[in-house]
């Protein structure tokens, strides 16, 4: 028997527990044990039936992702003969599902004759999430189990449903309580005493129908976030060949768009991106049993539009949180921007009025700033002015616990000179979260120089209750995301005075899978608050005098277009509506500022916009690499999709870099540097890669 799969007898019943930690992915060996397993207990007359299930946390949460497009082992046995010998047992086989049963996992669940779960297990074909679909017949069974447009819709999303919505649907037949293996033991008793029929699923045709045109409806309920990829169109591919052909052909079809999808570039970064996500966590110094502080209460200093979005993160996980202003009327706006904001997902149906008082039960506002001594973490996320957070974080320091974390959100200023302001720079460190604080994922966790581990491993630890991200970087000029922002949003400014328009930039980059053109984003974030900090900079940073730069944004915030908030920014908007408009006045604009500075306009195509845009990231991405701001390339994608858009199908700026491969980013740079000057001197790190044919997937960490 294989060491990943063990076998016990209770009762008549072979409990073939699947112990392949820590998910048990279906790796090489699972198949061969579980087979093994099934052909003892088929010739084993004292065997009546199978439980399948599996050891420690879950039960199994797929095909092994590690080893996709990996030669297998001569011999070794494989999903799909998995599911052929599940289906031909002549004895029962029930799976007993806790934890997870996703992707390969259900699949192989849906080749058993029942399923029993528990309540808190979870069900779903999250393939789609990978840039694959399922590929070991769940486009198949799934809508002969449970009809076609609930499965269709639990394909093409990837979403997974809960136990009870699971019992609902009829992916599983009962929940059960108590010992897994004595519950699931019980069930195949029930159902050899009553001498069931062995039920397949494959078999069930009578939930195929399908409403006129339902395929057509779904194309189009994906268009925009479907644009670009191949994985969802192709699940709705497989499951209409389910709705309208025999199973063994609907199987057969299945398996040809699994190979075209797997094979796909696209497949590819997105498990590049699923590895990177998890990776984030994994800090060379900071081992996993650093001792992290846990954090029962919060403390947040500012109810601007960042300090209230913060407040409604710590609200949502649960987390009791006091939010501190200087004014009482800024205070009441704040409290009534974060009561707005859970009110509008209230009524459109995403959030149950019971969750959003229980959230704002959990705030509390105030304009005492004694407030924060009983808080494990407070953020500070007031006015971007250095006096003011060194004076602030002075203060904090006679107040808060000793070992509460002190953290900045700050997203220009040095975190080092805060720290500096009191007697416990280790416990000071940024949080930079990204607007709007509560829906975006993103959380760059800045370690200053004087940070200590505990407190970096307790604010990492702290984004999974928060349901963010958590990326760690190092202390510069706009930390790791909005430094690379910088180079790609001057790209974008410099093709208005080329020649292009607002629109043509932004329909090439959303073409691209960005989810938004950056003056689309600019006009959504507010072009007056960049402006503010570029004034700012102007006194006190002056950049190099004969360095290229646009006056097209201050021209435009000079004319009061900030943005979606003044109705007219790089676009104009109707009331109450954010749809961009092309505005005429714009384009006068840029064409005029194009005549006064000597630029002749041009056409401009798409390829070289995304190309323009696109190069700065990677460029700036690798000078942040070499100087170790950021850990590994992966967390520059993880931010970069996160935080700014950047779609995930390509895997992320630096993994795009590696497809189209360095020694053409290199010759793209020094082309561009010798006709435009050095803002496109390549980095050092693009060099090196690039010479010795290596890509940035190929760079050490720690
Ligand atoms: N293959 C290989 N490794 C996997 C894996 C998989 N399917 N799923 C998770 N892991 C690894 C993770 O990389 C991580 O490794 P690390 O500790 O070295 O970083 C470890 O397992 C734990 O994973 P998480 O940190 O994500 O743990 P969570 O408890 O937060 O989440 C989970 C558990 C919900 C199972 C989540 O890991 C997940 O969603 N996994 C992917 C599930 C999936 O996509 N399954 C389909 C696979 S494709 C398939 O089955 C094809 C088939 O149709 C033919």
């Amino acid at each position: 028997m294989s060491s990943l799969v063990r076998v016990e007898t209770q009762d008549g019943v072979a409990v073939i527990a699947v112990d392949n930690p820590p998910v048990n992915a279906l790796s090489v060996g699972v198949p061969d044990g579980i087979i093994a397993a099934l052909a003892a207990g088929a010739a084993d007359p004292g065997i009546d039936a199978f439980v399948l299930l599996g050891a420690g946390r879950t039960f199994i949460a797929g095909a092994d992702i590690r080893e996709f497009g990996k030669p297998r082992p001569p011999g070794a046995r494989t999903i799909f003969d998995l599911i052929a010998a599940l289906e031909a047992s002549p004895k029962p086989v029930v799976a007993a599902i806790h934890g997870t049963a996703l992707g390969g996992g259900l699949e192989v669940a849906l080749a058993c004759h029942w399923r029993v779960g528990v309540e808190g297990s979870q069900y779903g074909l999250p393939e789609v999430k990978l840039g694959i679909l399922p590929g070991a017949g769940g486009t198949q069974r799934l809508p002969r189990l449970i009809g076609v447009e609930p499965a269709a819709k639990l394909i093409v999303s990837g979403d997974f449903v809960p136990a009870r919505k699971a019992l609902a649907l009829g992916i599983v037949d009962a929940l059960v309580e108590g010992d897994l293996a004595a519950a699931g033991t019980a069930f195949a008793r029930q159902v050899v005493a009553e001498g069931r029929p062995l039920r397949l699923v494959r078999d069930m045709n009578d939930k195929l129908a399908v409403p006129d045109g339902f395929f057509d409806e779904m194309r189009r309920s994906i268009a925009r976030s479907g644009r670009g990829q191949v994985a969802p169109w192709r699940c709705i591919d497989c499951v209409e060949a389910a709705a309208t052909l025999p199973v063994d052909q609907g199987l057969k079809r299945e398996r040809e768009l699994f190979e075209e999808c797997l094979a796909s570039p696209q497949s590819k970064a997105l498990r590049h991106f699923f590895f990177a996500e998890r990776e984030v966590a994994k800090i060379p110094d900071v081992p996993k049993d650093t001792p992290t502080r846990p954090v029962a209460k919060a403390a947040v200093i500012g109810a601007g539009t960042m300090g209230g979005g913060i407040a409604m993160t710590f609200a949502n996980a649960g987390i009791p949180v006091t939010l501190i202003e200087t004014g009482q009327e800024a205070l009441d706006r704040g409290l009534a921007t974060m009561r707005a904001n859970y009110a509008r997902t209230v009524a459109s149906g995403r959030m149950p009025q019971a969750t959003m008082d229980k959230a704002m039960g959990l705030v509390v506002g105030t304009l005492d700033l004694g407030a924060v001594a009983d808080a494990d973490i407070v953020i500070e996320a007031v006015f971007e002015d250095m006096a003011v957070k060194k004076d602030l974080f002075g203060r904090l320091d006679d107040i808060a616990k000793a070992d509460a974390i002190l953290a900045t959100n700050t997203s220009t200023l040095d975190v080092d000179e805060i720290a500096a302001a009191t007697r416990r720079p280790e416990k000071v460190i940024g949080t930079h979260f990204f607007s709007p604080a509560n829906v975006m994922r993103l959380l760059e966790v800045v370690r200053g120089a004087k940070t200590d581990k505990s407190t970096i491993a307790s604010t990492m630890a702290l984004a999974r209750p928060l349901k963010k991200v958590a990326v760690l970087v190092g202390v510069c000029d706009g930390f790791v995301g909005n430094r690379m922002l910088a180079g790609y949003m001057q790209q974008a400014l410099f093709l208005l005075e080329e020649g292009c328009l607002p629109q043509d930039v932004d329909k090439a980059l959303y073409d691209f899978g960005f989810a938004m053109g950056p003056f689309a984003m600019m006009d959504l974030a507010g072009n007056d608050v960049e402006w503010r900090i570029r004034k700012h900079r102007e006194k006190t940073k002056p950049p190099p005098a004969d360095l290229r730069r646009s006056a097209l944004p201050d021209l435009l915030c000079e004319a009061g277009r900030f943005g979606q908030k003044t109705a007219a920014g790089w676009y104009r908007y109707e009331p109450g509506d954010r749809t961009p408009h092309p505005d005429p006045t714009v384009e006068t604009m840029i064409v005029e500022n194009s005549a006064r500075i000597g630029m002749r306009r041009r056409a401009i195509g798409a390829d070289e916009i995304v190309r323009r845009c696109l190069l700065p990231l990677i460029n700036e991405g690798a000078r942040i690499l070499d100087e170790g701001l950021a850990l590994r390339p992966g967390d520059i994608d993880v931010i970069w999709v996160y935080g700014y858009g950047f779609p995930s199908y390509k895997g992320g700026p630096m993994f795009h870099a590696d497809q189209i491969g360095l020694p053409d980013v290199l010759a793209q740079l020094l082309r561009l540097e010798s006709e435009q000057g050095r803002f496109w001197t390549p980095s050092p790190l693009i060099v090196r890669l690039a010479e010795a044919g290596q890509g940035f997937s190929s760079l050490k960490v720690g």
